[in-house]
């Protein structure tokens, strides 16, 4: 009887410590998991970008690109619009898919494109598709509009957006002018 209790008991105890490693497992499991799903993106790039990626940005709003467009490479970007293809079109006169057509986008009024089912927050937001409006949508549409329907993480390099505007720039019977040095030097805010 006396053993059997003893034994009861240890076996309490060895239970009691289990199930607590296991709660802390669990926890551990658990609790980064919110940070995991934003590490989930970086993955789509791959390469190591020193400048732009090492420097944490603040998480206020996208960094600037507009000095970057200027010099920035359409070519790449009309690569980088394969992550867009699934729902949009860059054609002129191209279809409406799950996006709406993007010929002519750049300083376009939001959501103006004929036919196209958008979301209330995206026609509520209002404004036009200026580079500064382009480079925060793109870097993380849901953050830009909350609501949208646009189901897409972002392209988080600076570099990325910029050569992906400058091709959808060029997406135009008349391309829009390039940003002015006074456009760049109020976007960096100096
Ligand atoms: C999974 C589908 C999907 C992907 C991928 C996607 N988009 Fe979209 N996009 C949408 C939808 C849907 C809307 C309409 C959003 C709304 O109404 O809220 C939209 C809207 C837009 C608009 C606003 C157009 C307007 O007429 O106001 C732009 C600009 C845009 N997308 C650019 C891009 C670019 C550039 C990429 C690739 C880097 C991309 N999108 C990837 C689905 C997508």
């Amino acid at each position: 009887m006396d053993e059997l209790g003893l034994n009861k008991l240890f076996a309490g105890i060895l239970v009691a410590g289990l199930l607590l490693m296991t709660g802390v497992k669990l926890a551990e499991v658990l609790v980064p998991h919110s940070e995991l799903e934003q590490n989930a993106y970086v993955i789509e790039v791959p390469e190591g970008d020193a400048a732009g990626a090492a420097a944490a940005p603040a998480a206020k709003g996208p960094e600037p690109i507009m000095a970057l467009l200027a010099s920035a490479d359409a070519v790449a970007g009309e690569k980088l619009a394969k992550k867009c293809t699934a729902c949009h079109v860059f054609d002129k006169g191209g279809a409406n898919k799950v996006g709406p057509g993007l010929w002519n986008v750049v300083n376009a009024d939001k959501g103006v494109v004929d036919g196209f089912g958008y979301s209330n927050a995206l026609i509520e937001f209002g404004g036009q598709w200026d580079y500064a409006a382009l480079n925060a949508f793109l870097a993380k549409p849901k953050a830009y509009i909350s609501g949208t329907k646009m189901n897409f993480a972002g392209l988080k390099k600076p570099q990325d957006r910029a050569n992906m505007i400058a091709y959808l720039r060029q997406q135009a019977d008349s391309p829009a002018a390039l940003p002015t040095a006074e456009q760049i030097a109020a976007e960096s805010g100096s």
